[in-house]
């Protein structure tokens, strides 16, 4: 284990109450993250992952285990050692926690105060980061005068204001509409990358998966491997497609992660085009809006893991039929949001190749013309 990696947990357990009414919520969790990662942590409400952004900011203490953030151990440390920890970490709640008796700036203000940092150098890095956050003209207003996506960015220029080498964010996306927190996240995205912080970004919003560089599972207050997530996901897919249609569950299967990562191919999942795949889903196997959802959730996890499924899916056999199809959904679904980009041909190229798409189709075309010369 590197001593300057910034966070790092083992077997941490954490129980809320005493005695009769103790109950465990985290239960050995280990793992750790490396500065300029963005790690997202996912999980079933009441999972815990609050109780563990609380305690890896310094917010509360742990029972057993090892806490050690930005080299400080957490676990058994005095309320000062803590206090001290806190002013090194940049947490953003899921609601905004801004003073309503402040100016935007003097909320800011605060942070900066709180981190040593004075004068005219404080100034400019207030300035600068409101700027940044897209607050530049809104400086001298109050909270109640913005709205609740600028709110909640000005709550990330309080958290970030000092540049934080930690950055933990609770749902920050909670209270955004779609677009909103989609600017939201990877605003904490690239000031995290500018300043090479580790960030933690608890969301139940599918739809960011694709900005972490790794995802991390609690259940229950165990924290899974992606790979057993996605392995039971895997599974469950098979099983969905099945009951659909258990003949060309197979096929139904790569069809679906084949569109999903069109979908994706260029960084984002645009609503045309997670509805132009829930349409070609439902008329193919009457999947419902909530199933092909998991199957997006699931082959994005499966990209960020770069687990194949391959293991589990037989090449499907392809007529010529099926291959045009294949080929005309892909298309379909990177024309949806207006334009097909290159990133997405690139996709299209690539899943054809694997599937010999292109020879499927031309073979046939040939076998065609063979039979009508006789
Ligand atoms: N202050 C508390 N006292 C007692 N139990 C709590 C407290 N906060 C949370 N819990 C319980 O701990 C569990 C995990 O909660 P939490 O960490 O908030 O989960 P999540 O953020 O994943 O929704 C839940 O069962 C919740 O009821
Ligand atoms: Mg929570």
């Amino acid at each position: 284990m590197d001593a300057t990696t910034p966070i790092q947990l083992e077997d941490v357990c954490y129980s809320y109450g005493k005695g009769a009414l103790k109950k465990q919520i985290l239960f050995d969790i280990t793992t750790q993250i490396e500065s300029g990662q963005v790690v997202i942590l996912t999980g079933p409400s009441g999972s815990g992952k609050t109780t563990l952004l609380t305690l890896i900011g310094a917010l509360r203490s742990a029972q057993r285990g090892s806490v050690r953030v930005l080299g400080h151990e957490l676990l058994n440390a005095s309320e000062r050692s803590l206090i001290k920890a806190r002013r090194q970490i940049g947490y953003i709640f899921q609601s905004h926690n801004l003073l309503d008796s402040l100016t935007i700036h003097q909320n800011v203000q605060m942070a900066t105060k709180l981190a040593n940092l004075r004068g005219q150098e404080a100034k400019q890095r207030i300035s600068s980061v409101l700027e940044r956050v897209g607050l530049g003209e809104h400086e001298h207003k109050y909270p109640r005068e913005l709205s609740g996506g600028q709110k909640q960015r000005a709550g990330i220029a309080r958290a970030l204001v000092s540049r934080p080498q930690v950055i933990l964010a609770d749902e920050p996306t909670a209270s955004l509409d779609k677009q909103s927190g989609r600017d939201v996240v990877e605003l904490i995205q690239d000031l995290a990358r500018e300043d090479g912080s580790a960030v933690i970004l608890v969301t139940h919003d599918n739809r960011i998966l694709d900005i972490a560089d790794r995802i991390l599972h609690l259940e229950d207050g165990h924290m899974k491997s992606i790979g057993e997530v996605v392995s039971e996901g895997t599974s469950r897919m098979l099983n969905l497609l099945e009951k659909h249609d258990p003949q060309t569950a197979n096929y139904l299967a790569t069809f679906s992660f084949a569109l999903a990562r069109i979908a994706y191919a260029d960084g984002i999942v645009h609503d045309s085009e997670r509805d132009e795949m829930r349409r070609i889903l439902h008329e193919v196997a009457q999947l419902q809006s909530s199933e092909v959802d998991f199957i997006m959730e699931l082959s994005m996890m499966l990209k960020r893991t770069r687990s194949g499924v391959d293991e589990r899916l037989n090449k499907p056999a392809l007529d010529e039929r099926r291959a045009e199809h294949f080929l005309d959904s892909m298309y379909a679904i990177a024309r949806a949001d207006g334009k097909v980009t290159g990133e997405e041909v690139e996709e299209i190229d690539e899943i054809a190749a694997e599937f010999n798409l292109f020879e499927e189709i031309h073979n046939s075309k040939k076998d065609g013309e063979s039979h009508d010369e006789h």
